[in-house]
């Protein structure tokens, strides 16, 4: 992969689900099959980036020639973030459960007598938002995502400024498209001069393109 466009750039880029343990055997999680992010960490790579993925708990391999890091929990995959800067570029597709659970140390029994148990919840660490104000090694470019039913534009570009990142890849996740675990998205980029609404395509293809306009950016930015 030596020698691309992106060759001398490193990224780091988030992916999958986290898990936030209930107690040793149970957890909470948001949906996610980590497929985008994993396709964007390989297409970086075949651009000529050194990538660090950082996933949580997906079914996928590890992409060819990416350092891959494999974290659970939301403040794992924040550590593991911190850890791989200094970056040029971040892309934060992951699906970070926004809370976690006080977790209790022991399996929770089920109650004599019926019963739910009441779990108290912690805020997680905003990743995205993390990376995109870092206050000694900001990434040059700061990607993240938004999944948004309606009104993608105006939802997406209001994320972009309340999380400081650069440019936000909205996707349309209304339950008819299919992009929960699907092979396929439908993408609208912000922020990278006047929104693009990219046609239905493979996220393997979702992910060239990105690459290539990231490409651009540094291309065109000295
Ligand atoms: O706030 P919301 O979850 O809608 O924002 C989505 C974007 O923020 C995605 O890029 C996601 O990876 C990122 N995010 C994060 N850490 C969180 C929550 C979201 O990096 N705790």
């Amino acid at each position: 992969f030596a020698g691309g466009p992106l060759a001398g750039l490193k990224a780091v880029v988030t992916s999958g689900p986290t898990h936030e343990p209930i107690d040793p055997v149970r957890y909470i999680a948001n949906r996610s099959s980590g497929k985008q992010g994993h396709a964007i960490a390989g297409a970086l790579r075949r651009l000529g980036a050194s990538v660090t993925l950082v996933s949580g708990p997906t079914g996928l391999p590890d992409p060819p020639g990416v350092e891959t890091v494999r974290v659970e929990t939301a403040v794992e995959m924040r550590d593991a973030c911190e850890a791989a800067l200094p970056a040029d570029i971040a892309i934060c597709a992951a699906a970070v459960a926004d809370w976690r659970v006080e977790a209790a140390g022991q399996k929770l029994k089920k109650r004599e007598g019926g019963g739910a148990p009441e779990l108290s919840f912690a805020e997680n660490p905003d990743i995205l938002a993390g990376l995109a104000g870092h206050a000694s090694q900001r990434p040059r470019l700061v990607v993240g995502f938004a999944a948004e039913t309606q009104n993608v534009i105006e939802y997406a570009e209001t994320k972009r400024q309340k999380k400081g990142c650069d440019w936000i890849v909205a996707n349309d996740v209304s339950p008819d498209t299919g992009t929960f675990g699907g092979d396929r998205n439908s993408i609208t980029l912000i922020g990278a001069g006047e929104p693009e609404s990219w046609p239905p395509m493979a996220k393997t293809a979702v992910a060239e393109r990105l690459a290539d306009r990231i490409a651009r950016f540094f291309g065109s930015t000295p």
